[in-house]
Formats: C-alpha cells, sequence, structure tokens
C-alpha cells in the first residue's frame, strides 16, 4: 500500500482529501518477556511493518472510523468521553482519543482512514502501534504538544482503563519511541530508557507468526498480572520491594519459602530470571556477542514455557526447530504469547532455507503453516504528510 493509494480510498470513501498522513510500527520484543509490569528492563524494537492513517479534520462533529482491514466502520458524534463497544477495532483509536479528551484538549470532527500491513492480534503490538498512532496523529494536528513518552503512557491508559488489559508500558514505549537499528532498553519502572546497538551482520531477525488463534489471552495475560502480584506480597513480608524484578535471584532464594503456592513460585522465578537475562544481553549486544545473546533467547523461552507457561505448543515447535537449524543462533516467543509470533536469528544467506524448511516442519506438527519473513528495524511513530 502506497501513500498514493491510502490517499485514493480516502477520496473514494469521503469525498475529499487528507491533509496528513501519518505511520506507527509495530514491535518485535528481543528479551525482557511478561517484565514491564513487574517494574523490570525490556528490550523491544519498532519494526518496518505497522498502521497507516490518513486523516482530515471535518466541520461535522462527527468521528468516522473507517479501516482498509475491516468491514466495520464508526460513525460518532463529538462528544467529551467515549466508553468501548464490543470488541470492534475501532476500540482503540477510540480509547485514544477518550483519554486525549480527559486532559482537556479540545479536538474538532475528524475522518480516519486506517490501514495496517501488520499481521493483528499476533503479539507485534497491532494495538499499541493504533493507539500511539492516532494520539500522535491528534497531537500533532491539533499542536498539543504532548511529547511522545507521554504519549506511551497515554496509550497505556487507554489498555488498561478503556479496553481493560493489565498491560505495561513496554508496546506502546517500543512503537512511539523506536529508533532505526536501535533496540531500547527500557526501564519499565523509572522510564529511563537508552538505544543499544541492534547491529546483527550477517544474521536477519526473522519473525514467525504461529497463525494461532489467541482464544483467551486477555484473561490469561490478567492472570498472570495477578499472579505476580501475589507473589510479590508474599515477599514482602520479609524483603522491601515495589516490584518482583527489584529482587535479585539471590534474594530470591533465601526468601521463595514465604510463596506457598508452586505455581506463584514459578511465576516469580521467572521474572526475577527474566530480568537478569536482559542485563546479559545487553552486556552481549554491547561486547558484540550475538552467540551469547542468541543463548539468552533460548534461556528466555524455555523459562516463559516452563515457569510462566505462556508459550503452547505452536510456539514451541517453531523455537524447537530454530534450536536445531545450523544457522539459527537464538529463538524465542515474543510478547505475550498464548499463539501469536515468535523471532529468530538466521544467518542472511541461509534465511530462505530456513523458511522453505520450517513450513513444512511446522504443517506436519501443528496442521496449518506459519508464516515467516524478515523484518528490518526502523524508526518510532512519525507523521508521513
Ligand atoms: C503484551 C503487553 C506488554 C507486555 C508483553 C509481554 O505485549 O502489552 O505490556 O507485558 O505482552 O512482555
Amino acid at each position: 500500500m502506497t501513500k498514493s493509494d491510502l490517499q485514493e480510498n480516502f477520496r473514494n470513501r469521503f469525498h475529499k482529501e487528507p491533509t496528513h498522513f501519518f505511520f506507527c510500527p509495530g514491535r518485535v520484543n528481543l528479551i525482557g518477556e511478561h517484565i514491564d509490569y513487574n517494574g523490570g528492563k525490556v528490550m523491544p524494537c519498532a519494526i518496518s511493518f505497522g498502521t497507516y492513517l490518513a486523516i482530515a479534520k471535518n466541520t461535522d462533529k462527527k468521528l468516522n472510523f473507517q479501516c482498509l482491514n475491516f468491514s466495520e466502520t464508526a460513525e460518532l458524534h463529538l462528544q467529551s468521553s467515549y466508553s468501548k463497544t464490543g470488541r470492534e477495532w475501532f476500540n482503540y483509536p477510540l480509547g485514544a482519543i477518550h483519554h486525549i479528551l480527559q486532559n482537556d484538549h479540545a479536538i474538532s470532527g475528524l475522518d480516519m482512514l486506517f490501514y495496517g500491513d501488520l499481521p493483528i492480534g499476533t503479539g507485534l503490538s497491532s494495538s499499541a502501534s493504533i493507539e500511539v498512532l492516532t494520539a500522535y496523529a491528534i497531537s500533532e494536528m491539533f499542536e498539543l504538544s504532548i511529547s511522545k513518552t507521554d504519549i506511551a503512557l497515554l496509550c497505556k491508559k487507554v489498555e488498561n482503563e478503556f479496553i481493560g488489559l493489565n498491560s505495561g508500558i513496554m508496546d506502546q514505549f517500543a512503537v512511539a519511541m523506536g529508533k532505526k537499528d536501535k533496540a531500547i532498553l527500557l526501564n519499565c519502572d523509572t522510564l529511563e530508557y537508552e538505544y543499544l546497538p541492534f547491529e546483527i551482520g550477517d544474521y536477519v531477525l526473522a519473525i514467525i507468526n504461529s497463525n494461532k488463534q489467541r482464544a483467551l489471552a486477555e484473561s490469561k495475560y490478567n492472570e498472570r498480572f495477578a499472579e505476580c502480584g501475589a507473589a510479590l506480597k508474599l515477599l514482602k513480608k520479609e524483603i522491601e520491594a515495589n516490584h518482583l524484578c527489584d529482587i535479585d535471584s539471590a534474594t530470591f532464594n533465601a526468601h521463595r519459602h514465604l510463596i506457598k503456592d508452586a505455581v506463584l513460585e514459578k511465576r516469580a522465578l521467572h521474572a526475577i530470571t527474566e530480568n537478569e537475562r536482559v542485563k546479559e544481553a545487553k552486556l552481549a549486544l554491547e561486547a558484540g556477542d550475538l552467540k551469547k545473546f542468541g543463548m539468552l533467547m533460548y534461556a528466555s523461552h524455555q523459562s516463559l514455557k516452563e515457569l510462566y507457561e505462556v508459550s503452547g505448543k505452536e510456539l514451541d515447535t517453531i523455537v524447537e526447530f530454530s534450536s536445531n537449524y545450523k544457522d539459527c543462533i537464538g529463538a524465542r516467543m515474543t510478547g505475550a504469547g498464548f499463539g501469536g509470533c515468535a523471532i529468530a536469528l538466521v544467518k542472511k544467506e541461509s534465511f530462505n532455507d530456513f523458511s522453505k524448511q520450517l513450513i513444512p516442519y511446522y504443517k506436519e506438527r501443528i496442521g496449518y503453516e506459519p508464516q515467516v519473513f524478515a523484518s528490518k528495524i526502523g524508526d518510532g511513530v512519525r507523521d508521513m504528510s
């Protein structure tokens, strides 16, 4: 889809020209999974796929939401607040508008046409992408001067309060603040961040969509969130900590007896060791030691599978294949899990062969094909007008 295709579609639907174009990427998380809501450090990066928006103001006090990927549309009167209606796609941009209005910013009616080339609901943050895209577009068009960090925080509220998912800040921050060829090391407690070189030389970052429908993912996600809170509460009887990730492995081992429930103990152990893996991964990247980085990816997957139990046979099959493939040095599920995508570091020259072998291997075991593609690491949300 080119800008002129989107422009033409906008013209056909709204019988006028769009005045602005914006783009917001999706993200992959390289390592540091399910620890953003535990005050940990994560390492996401923005990818080259994402969501596009062609937009223009209108004078009829209407918010018109249309999307080339979905047939459902919405035409709403401009009000001072909104609430979620059903499970339609437009709840995400509507939530962003609701939270902008809650901050006492005034806007006019808007005609909006969205298009995404990101596989939707597959753990690549299609929801953060459309939320941040909408908030950024409105901030630019109405000169609201909301910083990108504040846009990320506002869109986290959209997930937590408007949509009802207790997610952390990682996705919104990554798609807002991404930088070409850089991984973001984000401290999710303080929001301090730095860009790390993600120079993978002879390798490509492969994204493998398991194509598994993520049924019940939201309730299981909220369940993990609650389990971590419960484990922390027990540990706090003897340890001073605001988050699970404030605790190191040694301290945890000395106090884990406080958690009598084996499931809660596993969840806490994942969060604490995953946070430590991120620190090691940063050192590996800085030392240019991609092999070490890859080993940490496998270890992260293992922990998400055994301790956090958010993987599943589809993602495990992809990682198992990758770990036996000669020119792959690391692989893991990425994002919330329960289906969705895995990532792998594969030698450039072997990428086609990797894909050619993985597809039948997966199909034979799972019954349908995965989608394999290579992605570049790109910039965060931007004006393309
Ligand atoms: C989802 C959430 C994030 C994060 C990941 C797991 O993508 O939106 O906040 O918790 O899952 O790391």
